[in-house]
């Protein structure tokens, strides 16, 4: 395939793992500049240096896109490094999972935060990048979880919904600018972020088909290249959560069903 990203520059938020990571890679690969962030220095500092043993450009910046500070910092240390911004993948996030009873003020607080505030911030923060540039692209990582209201996870829900309305509003008043914003919104991913832990997760979750992190990748740049609205992943889940979301009733009345069908894929994943 040819070089989709020959010179650009990309940030990756949450690129020490998982689909950020994948992201990172493929950028990398394409021939992009790749700034990757996330907290943990240990897991960042060694995918950045396998993506340049493998002869990619890639600079790692330890950053908590949960604080206002780090943010700004993550595209100052961008701009000084790479000399602008022509991407930026906003995908880090994280779920404290179960019913809203069950989790602290703090937690709810947190979610919101790291999965709605920061790409919010951070977008608002990398638009004048990306006008200097004469245009460029914002891609956000959202879920299923943001296509239809998921018990359980509630406030997860409630970020991915924001940042999509977030996103496809901004869009709009974007339109003619050069700049786009996109959403990619995967069902489950065979990541830590659910692998870790499968009991955890809920049964719902698991009724979809698991994408892998490459196939969400390719997604992100994807959007990166093209600037879509909005990419689903797998296909036969987009068409079920717009069905649940212009139907709730019919939503409910599916749920059993496939609570049912998510029990089963978690048997056979415990068993391995
Ligand atoms: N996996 C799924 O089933 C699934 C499904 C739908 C949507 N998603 C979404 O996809 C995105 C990526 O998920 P994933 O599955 O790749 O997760 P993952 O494997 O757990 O990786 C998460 C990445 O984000 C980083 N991160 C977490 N909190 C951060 C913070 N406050 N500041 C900076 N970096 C942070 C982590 O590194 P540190 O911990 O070191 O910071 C790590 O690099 C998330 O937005 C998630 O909501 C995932």
């Amino acid at each position: 395939m040819a070089a989709r990203f020959q010179d650009k520059v990309v940030c990756v938020t949450g690129a020490s793992a998982g689909i950020g990571e994948a992201a990172a890679r493929r950028f990398a690969g394409e021939g992009a500049k790749v700034v990757l962030s996330a907290r943990g220095a240990e897991r960042l500092e060694a995918v950045v240096a396998s993506i340049r043993a493998a002869g990619g450009t890639a600079h790692g910046v330890i950053a908590d896109v949960g604080v206002d500070a780090d943010a700004q910092r993550l595209l100052d240390e961008t701009v000084a490094t790479f000399g602008g911004l022509d991407v930026l993948v906003n995908n880090a996030g994280l779920h404290h999972r179960g019913p809203v009873l069950d989790r602290s003020a703090a937690e709810l607080a947190d979610m919101v935060h790291v999965n709605l505030r920061a790409p919010v911030l951070l977008t608002r923060l990398a638009l004048p990048l990306l006008q200097a540039r004469g245009g460029g692209r914002v891609v956000q990582v959202a879920s299923l979880a943001g296509r239809v209201p998921t018990p359980g996870g509630a406030t997860y829900s409630a970020t991915k919904f924001g940042l999509r309305a977030f996103s496809f509003a901004l869009a709009d008043e974007l339109a003619g600018t050069g700049i786009t914003i996109s959403v990619v919104s995967p069902g489950p991913v065979d990541t830590g972020f659910i692998m870790g832990d499968v009991d955890e997760v809920s049964d719902l979750t698991f009724s979809q088909p698991i994408s892998t992190a490459a196939q969400v990748a390719d997604a992100v740049l994807a959007c990166a290249h093209d600037g879509k609205r909005e990419r689903t992943l797998p296909p036969t889940s987009r068409l079920l959560t717009t069905a649940a979301y212009v139907l709730p009733g019919l939503g409910r009345a599916l749920r059993p069903a496939l609570e049912r069908k998510g029990r089963r894929v978690k048997a056979r994943l415990r068993k391995g």
